[in-house]
């Protein structure tokens, strides 16, 4: 029996331990914000927080959520109002969508260790989530805002 919390909610999954984290959320607990790109690491669609870091839920075996806080796009905030989320739309970010919900994640963790990255920060980690929309130039900008305080 794994034991993990899932967006603040106590969770018990008593199946395959090496099924991917991605599947637990979308399949059995029905929280498909979150999405399945490359399914080997490499897109960042899949990305979740794990303990508070971006992590790519397509390679993480729900072994290794054991214990953990998992928060996906659904539990970042309860009605959508995180400062990332905020500047997302402010800036009108998305295009197709489907990579955003792992591109705010993954700013949201950034944020949270550094709430001022350099450009160059942002690009080394913004590296790992892929938009085949290109709106890498308005994700940079929103994470700026965010760091100068435009959306809080
Ligand atoms: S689906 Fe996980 S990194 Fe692409
Ligand atoms: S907005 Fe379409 S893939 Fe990123």
């Amino acid at each position: 029996m794994i034991a993990l919390k899932v967006n603040g909610e106590d969770r018990q999954f008593d199946g395959d331990p090496e099924m991917p984290l991605l599947w637990y959320l979308r399949d059995e607990l029905g929280l498909t914000g979150t999405k399945f790109g490359c399914g080997v690491a490499q897109c960042g669609a899949c990305t979740v927080h794990l303990d508070g870091e971006a992590t790519f839920s397509c390679v993480t075996p729900i072994s290794l959520a054991e214990g953990a806080e998992v928060t996906t796009i659904e539990g970042l905030s309860p009605d959508g109002s995180h400062p990332v989320q905020q500047a997302w739309r402010d800036l009108n970010v998305a295009q197709c969508g489907y990579c955003q919900s792992g591109q705010i994640m993954r700013a949201a963790a950034l944020l949270e260790e550094v709430p001022q990255p350099s450009d160059e920060d942002i690009d080394t980690v913004m590296s790992q989530n892929l938009c085949r929309c290109g709106t890498y130039p308005r994700i940079r900008a929103a994470i700026k805002r965010v760091a100068e305080g435009g959306a809080e």
